[in-house]
């Protein structure tokens, strides 16, 4: 086991309405132990319900997002205390996968390095993701003998396309970011230092945003997905009126307003003047 203590497995900052969440293992190129795992679920509690975080990004220290589950710590050490030891370690991981999926903040991936198999389910957890150029993607699972687990199969299955999901998973080789970025894993790739810049940027734009209408919306997108065309749109009528009724700054009524009476701005190009 790693020497150093659970609560340094994860760093956060928080700047202007973002929360920088960064994986602290740079000397284990950041791969997930359970430690760490714990660690990220307090931190994302903690972070949630905030009301000066509207934006999380989940980044990594040093030249890796994450090498994905740690082999010796999750794999190993808890094989060795038997199926319980194998399963908690499962739900740890996958808890505050399943939390990022759904979280009440918009969550951007910035990929700045090395992104291996597990890490695919934080990765599609985001609701974006933005990698540098020269990050590398990987299931890298077939190389050392296993299936694409924990989600990283589905992960692939969801994001790409059939034919390079599978030879993605069935050859092992590592994407480029810009690779990753044809392939549908990650949004953009960006020159490494250009990086945090665009991510602040994307950030700050949906800062200016309804935040009751993006959780909203953000949910629907993954919704709708497996549904039928009729299933969806009757989830969608039932979303938006739920949105109706919970989105206490009316913001709906407030756009139309600023549209077709104050005309101080056009829907099309931007979003309505929130402080007004
Ligand atoms: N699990 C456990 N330890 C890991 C790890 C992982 N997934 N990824 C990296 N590490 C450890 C290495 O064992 C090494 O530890 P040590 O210094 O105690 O020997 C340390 O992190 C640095 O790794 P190293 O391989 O020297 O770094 P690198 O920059 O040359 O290569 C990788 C980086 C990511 C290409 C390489 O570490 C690797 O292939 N990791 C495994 C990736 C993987 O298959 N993940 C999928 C798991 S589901």
């Amino acid at each position: 086991m790693s020497e150093r203590a659970e609560a340094d497995m994860v760093t956060v900052q928080v700047r202007d309405d973002i929360a920088w969440v960064r994986f602290n293992r740079p000397e284990k190129r950041n791969a997930m132990s359970p430690k760490l795992n714990r660690q990220m679920l307090r931190v994302l509690e903690e972070l949630e319900f905030r009301a000066d975080v509207g934006v999380l990004v989940l980044t990594g220290e040093g030249s890796a997002w994450s090498a994905g589950m740690d082999l010796q710590e999750y794999f190993r050490d808890t094989e060795a205390q038997g199926l319980e030891g194998v399963r908690r370690s499962q739900r740890e991981a996958y808890a505050w996968w399943e939390r990022l999926r759904w979280y009440q903040k918009v969550t951007i991936a910035m990929v700045n390095g090395w992104c291996f198999g597990g890490a695919y389910g934080p990765l599609y957890a985001c609701d974006l993701a933005f990698c540098s150029e020269d990050a590398q993607f990987g299931l890298s699972e077939i190389n050392w003998g296993i299936l694409p687990g924990g989600g990283a199969t589905k992960v692939a299955a969801e994001l790409m396309p059939m034919r390079k999901a599978m030879y993605h998973a069935l050859l092992g080789e590592t994407l480029s970011g810009r690779e990753a970025v044809s392939a549908g894993l990650v949004n953009e790739a960006l020159p490494a230092q250009q990086l945090e810049a665009r991510v602040t940027e994307v950030a700050k734009k949906l800062l200016k945003k309804n935040w009751a209408t993006l959780k909203a919306t953000k949910d629907a997108m993954r919704r709708v997905r497996p549904l039928t065309y009729d299933e969806a749109q009757d989830y969608l009528i039932r979303a938006q009126e739920a949105l109706n009724w919970h989105d206490e700054t009316d913001g709906r009524h407030r756009g139309m307003t600023q549209f077709l009476d104050d005309k101080s701005y056009k829907p099309g190009l931007g979003e309505y003047d929130k402080s007004k």
